[in-house]
């Protein structure tokens, strides 16, 4: 979508919302809370003194500001699914913070112009975990699942005039209940919703679009009324508005509802524009509710038409075009910022993504936050939105088995109700690699889930992301998924798909690849689980875990492959915890090595290598290693590049190495050009990449750098807005006088903001350094670190400045509007 119509569409999102004003009000509670880490036993009570605690705007993260601790959470585990056998101490498996431990938030919310018998509810988009909230001092819900959204009518708890009153929640987390980094509070939005009593309940619209072609589309909205008096007349007047707010459909219909059905419109949309990822057009219906000629309630539905099909042999079609995906896992959380959600963090990610080439994104292993999904709808990624990591098995001491008989459909419904009217959601998938996959009646409790998702939306298809490949194409597992999802595994994909019934098999989770940006290892050889003393891996992309594999073999399957689906690939970006291959007491390490973008979100090459395969529409040609050798002159250093031109040659000083052209040799010489026999020298290498007829398309040229001179700040926006939220990334690197990036400086910088906004967080990228990511200083690796500052609430300049020892500093003005 281009901005200006992304604006004019928010514009007209902002005019409904003033509408719906009248009759429903929707306020955030995100200022004035009181929290604290500990156990009180009256803290949920009136007259509780909370105020030694400390002040939080929420979203919240209590276990980001640290500090690091090998002794925070040890495990000491067999983790099976890495194949191994012996119970070992596995250190920084949740990123070594204190998310562990009870907390407790505290606020008082006030319902403006409350009305005796309004309906009042609170939802909660996410608690870090084991929610028990309540109101006034008397408990209103109980929700343990702490990435799901939950929801709670509060009305009858509140306070005669509904002035004053006390919300309260307790969370608690278990130490060994996750295999990742989980985020600790209150680490996603909590609403105050103010209806009348004939109203929308939350989540209360279903609208799907049953047929869709190029001449028209049939819309079906289902709305959903509680409190309706019987016999009661209703009257629903929807509009539907398409991206440009121009109405384009609309219908008034007035009808008595039996048994509490939902209220049915059907619309025809002529001449629809279609949503897909790099045309993401949305549309809106905008429903009027009138009971007894009185308007009660209005609702907004955001949708996207499109049409989605899985087909035997053939693969995946969306409007009726073959594609495959191009998808990447993410966890929940935002590096530095941790498990906090934010939106320009959210959209950053995307924003990288997205120039990948990538177009599908998998929650993994968990309900993501909504602003995600609402992003995905905009910028045009796929979804597909996994709820578990454990079914009834353990695979974590804690985990969420704990709650799975009483809570796994309860939370499914939540989930499928919040989001089944999202155009990004393409796929449900019901489980992530669960242990219950290999028990004999494994496939009962695959079957009870995806049950649910056809009872609650029979427009998408139920997948499930399986590793015990043996297991699952013996008993029955695999075989009554609507579409198989095989993690890793590559080399079983064929006799996958001769085994099953549906003649298809997606990757639902692939490669593992590990690397640290800027890291570089010699000799150059393909490794499996390799380790070294400083705890990194290499980035010439060549390293990958015992179970997992490189990127090219991917690459090639689903070229090859017809029934491929395409693939999520194991993650986008780096996340808190799981260090492999140095999880087993190699602190310290506190994040993953899979991302092809690393903590501080700054690309990895490993980046260009997918955008060379995927982004069709951009040329792409990145040189691997930086060539700042002093020491190694004379020795092998290789070279490799990625680009989407199938040849190139590459010159060190002007002396040609030679022509490569990608070829079939290997799955890695078909996606790379690679010189490995290079000596190094100081000096300049160049590569000049030539297409298919042997034109010269474009050259890279990279230096070594001379004794570093001063910092360089690059920011990925100049102007923010003045929300107190908005948050602008900025890429601090230290390069000698000509500008070349010192490759191997890993100096302190220090920060300082001033004006309209403040320093938030850096991160550097590097798993092993425990430098705490909200303080004003941090390490550079290899060069380079991302520091992000965040406006405040009123307009003007917010200048940031950089200095490190010896080199000139660098101070860079945002505008904050
Ligand atoms: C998979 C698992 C992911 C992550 C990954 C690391 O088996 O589904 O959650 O652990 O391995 O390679």
């Amino acid at each position: 979508m281009n901005y200006k119509k992304l604006f004019l569409f928010l514009n007209i999102l902002s005019i409904s919302f003033v509408q719906a004003q009248e009759v429903r009000k929707s306020i955030l509670l995100n200022k004035n809370w009181s929290f604290s880490k500990g156990d009180f036993k009256e803290a949920s009570q009136i007259g509780f003194n909370d105020t030694k605690w400390q002040k939080v705007t929420i979203p919240h993260d209590w276990a980001i500001y640290g500090p690091f601790d090998e002794n925070n959470d040890v495990q000491k585990v067999a983790i099976t699914q890495n194949l191994e056998k012996e119970a070992k101490r596995q250190t920084g498996r949740t990123g070594g913070l204190p998310y562990m431990g009870v907390g407790w938030y505290r606020t008082s919310f006030n319902v403006p112009d409350f009305k005796k018998g309004q309906r009042i509810s609170l939802v909660f988009d996410g608690a870090m975990s084991e929610a028990h909230v309540s109101v006034n001092g008397k408990e209103a819900i109980f929700w343990p699942y702490g990435y799901n959204s939950f929801h709670v009518d509060v009305s009858d708890f509140l306070t005669e005039n509904g002035q004053n009153n006390l919300l309260a929640v307790r969370l608690e987390n278990k130490e060994q209940s996750s295999r990742w980094y989980p985020g600790a509070g209150l680490y996603r939005n909590v609403h105050l919703v103010i209806t009348n009593p004939v109203h929308v309940p939350v989540w209360g619209t279903y609208l799907t679009t049953p047929y869709v072609a190029k001449d028209y589309a049939s819309v079906r909205l289902e709305t959903k009324l509680e409190n309706v008096p019987n016999k009661t007349e209703i009257r629903i007047e929807t509009t539907i508005l398409d991206q440009s707010g121009k109405t384009v459909a609309t219908k008034n219909d007035k009808r008595k509802l039996n048994h509490g059905e939902p209220f049915v419109q059907n619309f025809i949309v002529n001449q629809p524009h279609l949503w897909f990822p790099e045309n993401p057009t949305l549309y809106q219906a905008v429903s009027k509710i009138y009971s007894k000629d009185q308007l009660v309630d209005t609702y907004t539905t955001r949708f996207g038409i499109r049409d989605i099909k899985f087909i035997a042999e053939k693969g995946f079609f969306l409007n009726g075009k073959l594609r495959k995906f191009q998808g990447v896992c993410n966890h929940h959380d935002l590096g530095p910022l941790g498990a906090a959600v934010n939106v320009a963090a959210l959209r950053r990610q995307l924003t990288l993504l997205k120039d990948m080439g990538c177009d599908a994104i998998r929650t993994s292993h968990n309900m993501p936050a909504p602003e995600l999904v609402a992003l995905c709808d905009e910028m045009g990624f796929m979804m597909m939105l996994e709820p578990f990591d454990e079914w009834d098995k353990a695979k974590c001491k804690n985990g969420y088995h704990r709650f799975f008989d009483e809570w796994a459909e309860k939370d499914m419904i939540n989930m499928l109700h919040q989001y089944r009217n999202n155009a990004s959601v393409i796929l449900w998938s019901i489980g992530n690699e669960v242990p219950t996959q290999c028990s004999a009646d494994g496939y009962k409790v695959a079957k009870f889930l995806q049950d649910i998702c056809h009872r609650e939306d029979p427009t998408r298809l139920v997948t499930c992301g399986m590793d015990q490949v043996s297991c699952v194409l013996e008993n029955g597992f695999a075989n009554m998924i609507d579409i198989p999802g095989f993690n890793y595994r590559v080399n079983r994909y064929e006799e996958g798909y001769a085994k099953l019934s549906q003649n298809m098999l997606l990757g639902s989770e692939t490669t593992s690849t590990v690397s640290s940006r800027g890291i570089y290892k010699f000799p150059v050889e393909k490794k499996l689980d390799a380790k070294y003393d400083d705890h990194q891996s290499s980035s010439y992309d060549f390293e990958a875990c015992s179970w997992s594999n490189l990127p090219d073999l991917d690459f090639a399957m689903s070229d090859d492959k017809e029934w491929t689906l395409g693939q999520f690939v194991w993650t986008g970006f780096d996340y808190l915890g799981e260090p492999s291959p140095y999880s087993i007491n190699s602190w310290p390490n506190h994040s993953s090595m899979f991302g092809i973008i690393d903590l501080a979100s700054i690309p990895k090459d490993r980046y260009y290598l997918y955008r060379s395969v995927w982004n069709k529409n951009a040329e792409t040609l990145h040189i691997l290693p930086h060539w700042n050798w002093e020491g190694k002159e004379g020795q092998i250093v290789p070279v490799f590049a990625y680009t989407n031109y199938p040849t190139a040659e590459l010159f060190v000083n002007g002396k040609s190495y030679g022509k490569q052209t990608k070829n079939n040799a290997t799955p890695e010489n078909r996606y790379r050009l690679m010189w490995m026999d290079v000596k190094y020298e100081p000096g300049e290498i160049k590569v000049v990449a030539y297409d298919a007829n042997g034109t010269k398309k474009t050259e890279k040229i990279i230096r070594t750098a001379g004794k570093a001179h001063h910092i360089e700040l690059v920011a990925d926006r100049t102007e923010m807005q003045a929300d107190g939220k908005d948050l602008v990334y900025i890429t601090v690197r230290i390069v000698d006088k000509d500008g070349n990036l010192c490759s191997n400086d890993q100096s302190l910088v220090n920060f300082s903001t001033s004006g309209a906004g403040n320093y938030k967080a850096s991160a550097n990228g590097d798993p092993t350094c425990l430098d705490l990511f909200h303080l004003p200083k941090m390490h550079l690796f290899n060069g380079q670190l991302t520091a992000i500052v965040q406006a405040s609430e009123k307009a003007g300049k917010l200048t940031f400045e950089a200095k490190a020892k010896e080199v000139k500093s660098g101070k860079i003005v945002l505008e904050v509007k």
